[in-house]
């Protein structure tokens, strides 16, 4: 299928340098290889040789431009017109700060960064310093969650009254990520309700529209993932495990009965850090490498469930599930309420039931390239970095749909929620 870029005239390509070449860096850099006309990637850094090197192989990119770290970055005259920030959810606020200060506009994953203080910091410096911000909430950019919100502005089920979404996380995603992987324990990344439900509660916030939130409580904790519940006789590494044939969370069975499969994608993909996926990396990783390690005696401590209830001026209500145990892996399932109808989408098709008239179904007309990337969040990820670089060549911030202050708002609603969980109460939010 061939999918137009936005139709916004650019006189030269956009230069992008990839500050964090590991899966989401090279993801968004495949746009440059789509539409060389509309971006080239000049610049890399990252530590880690292979995946900088991979980069600099794709995009020819010169050995002057090549860093092992953002601070050599910074160190130089500005050579670009932007930066793609993808490093760790640690390592966002520091370089988004230096890189903004150095005029360089700004696409930052997501989280902005682990405390509201320094959200708020990247958001001024960003303003101060004259540049645009585009913060990785990709799925603001997948068209069918866009026409959500045409549909609820134009009033099709009248006034909204109840949001209800819900984010099933898949078991061995879980697993994979937030037991084994790098968003495991909250020292070293950050609580899974920022790392994984910062995009949802953003959602939310988006289809309430003008509508602030005045209050907000949450529940949730570590189920399961624990060492008390480590099957009897159970090893400590999968691949020496006896009883690792009944276990749904197998490193054997996630990893090793894939690559023998021939499915190198993703997870299998990010768990060779220095090497190309095949059978002999894969059981060298599962032998001595975090994801090799049995679920039930890791240094996780991040929650596998978490619930969030939020008021919205007007008596809007809002509530949000995460949940880890899914057959469906991230498949968003939404319905929203209100006086004339009620709205559900389930990740493929929007459905309305009008109280009148009956049901309208409404899908999606363009996704996004395969080339572009394994996951791609179903054509979000392309559409973002689409908007991203049409909005730097064109100069019209307007074009970013996750900018400065809309994001800094949900996420902050993020942080005020996980308070309540920690503290036990309802949260007054500072409107
Ligand atoms: N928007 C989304 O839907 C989405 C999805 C997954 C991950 N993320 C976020 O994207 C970010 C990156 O995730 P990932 O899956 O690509 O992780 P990754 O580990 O594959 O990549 C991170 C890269 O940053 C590099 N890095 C570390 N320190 C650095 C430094 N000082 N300078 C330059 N590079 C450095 C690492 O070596 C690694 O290659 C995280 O914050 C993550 O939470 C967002």
């Amino acid at each position: 299928m061939h999918i137009r870029a936005q139709t916004v005239t650019m006189a030269s390509p956009v230069d992008v340098i990839v500050v964090g070449a590991g899966s989401r860096g090279q993801t968004y850099s495949n746009y440059a290889s789509l539409h060389p006309e509309r971006m080239r990637v000049v610049g890399v850094a990252d530590p880690r040789k292979f995946a900088r090197e991979k980069l600099q192989k794709q995009h020819r990119v010169s050995d002057n431009n090549m860093f092992a770290d953002w601070h050599g970055v910074v160190e130089r005259e500005k050579f670009a017109d932007a930066v793609f920030i993808c490093t760790p959810d640690r390592h966002h606020k520091d370089p988004a700060v230096a890189l903004a200060k150095k005029g360089y506009h700004v696409l930052l994953e997501k989280p902005m960064a682990v405390t509201a203080e320094d959200c708020t910091e990247i958001v001024k410096t960003c303003i101060q310093n004259g540049v645009m911000l585009s913060v990785c909430h990709v799925l603001r950019y997948d068209p069918l969650i866009r026409k959500i919100k045409v549909l609820l502005d134009s009033g099709v089920i009248g006034d909204v009254a109840h949001i209800q979404h819900f984010e099933p996380v898949g078991f061995f995603h879980f697993a994979h990520s937030f037991v084994r992987g790098n968003w495991r324990n909250e020292a070293e990344s950050s609580f899974s309700l920022l790392a994984k439900s910062c995009h949802d509660i953003d959602l939310i916030h988006h289809w309430a529209g003008e509508r602030s939130c005045l209050k907000v409580s949450s529940f949730g904790s570590l189920s399961h993932f624990r060492k008390e519940n480590q099957p009897t006789g159970a090893a400590d590494r999968c691949l020496d495990c006896p009883v690792e044939k009944n276990c749904p969370y197998s490193a054997r069975k996630i990893y090793l009965d894939r690559v023998k499969q021939g499915c190198v994608g993703w997870p299998v993909s990010v768990i060779c850090s220095n090497s190309i996926p095949d059978i002999e990396s894969v059981t060298e990783a599962l032998k001595s490498g975090p994801y090799g390690r049995c679920v039930y005696q890791c240094d996780n401590d991040v929650c596998t469930n978490q619930v969030v209830n939020m008021e919205f001026e007007g008596g809007l209500t809002a509530a949000f599930s995460m949940v880890a145990f899914t057959e469906k892996l991230c498949d968003r399932k939404t319905t929203i309420y209100g006086s004339k109808g009620e709205l559900s989408y389930d990740g493929c098709e929007i459905r309305v039931f009008d109280f009148l008239s009956g049901i309208t179904k409404h899908r999606a007309a363009a996704r996004a390239p395969e080339a572009f990337g394994v996951s791609g969040h179903g054509g979000a990820d392309y559409h973002l970095v689409d908007a991203f670089i049409s909005a730097v060549g064109s100069g019209d911030p307007s074009l970013i749909l996750s900018g400065p202050e809309e994001t800094l708002l949900s996420h902050k609603l993020v942080f005020q929620a996980e308070r309540a969980r920690l503290e036990g109460k309802v949260v007054f939010c500072d409107t």
